[in-house]
């Protein structure tokens, strides 16, 4: 089925110079990128994003981390896109993840896992709302 997901190289990538690199990675697999922007995440948009872990310890540290730098958002589009790209990203934590996957072969934490990407057809388009205006996607 083809799908759009919403997708997020995080600041430890991005100040490490692994936009291309990490684009490359979607684009050798079919993912095409159909909107891309680079931000600096507003506090409250991070609060706001990341709301569905409010209650978790590592909520005050996650909207710290990504706010501490550019990020570079941006809608993937293809077939299952939302599940090829959870693949190519691999596990939350770069130690659990599977050889060659992004957050593997570029994570250096948990917190510093190079990558977001959304889990659900239903979530992706939340997060895609979030970010982007209809007319920002050149598809
Ligand atoms: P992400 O896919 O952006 O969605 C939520 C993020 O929370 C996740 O990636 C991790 O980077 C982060 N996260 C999950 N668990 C922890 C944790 N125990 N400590 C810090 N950050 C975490």
């Amino acid at each position: 089925m083809l799908e759009y997901t919403l997708s997020i190289i995080k600041p430890d990538a991005v100040e490490r110079n692994l936009i291309g690199d990490i684009n490359s990675v979607f684009e050798k697999n079919d993912l095409k990128i159909v909107a891309q922007k680079m931000l600096l995440l507003a506090r409250r948009d991070a609060e706001i994003f990341y709301q569905i872990h409010k209650d978790r310890s590592f909520f005050n540290e996650l909207c710290d981390y990504m706010t501490s730098g550019p990020v570079v958002v941006q809608v993937l589009k293809g077939k299952n896109a939302v599940k090829k790209n959870r693949n190519l990203m691999g596990a939350t934590n770069p130690e659990n993840a599977e050889e060659n996957t992004i957050r593997k072969l570029f994570g250096i934490s948990v917190e510093k896992n190079s990558v977001h990407g959304s889990d659900s057809d239903k979530n992706a388009k939340i997060e895609i709302n979030f970010f982007f205006s209809q007319k920002e996607i050149l598809d």
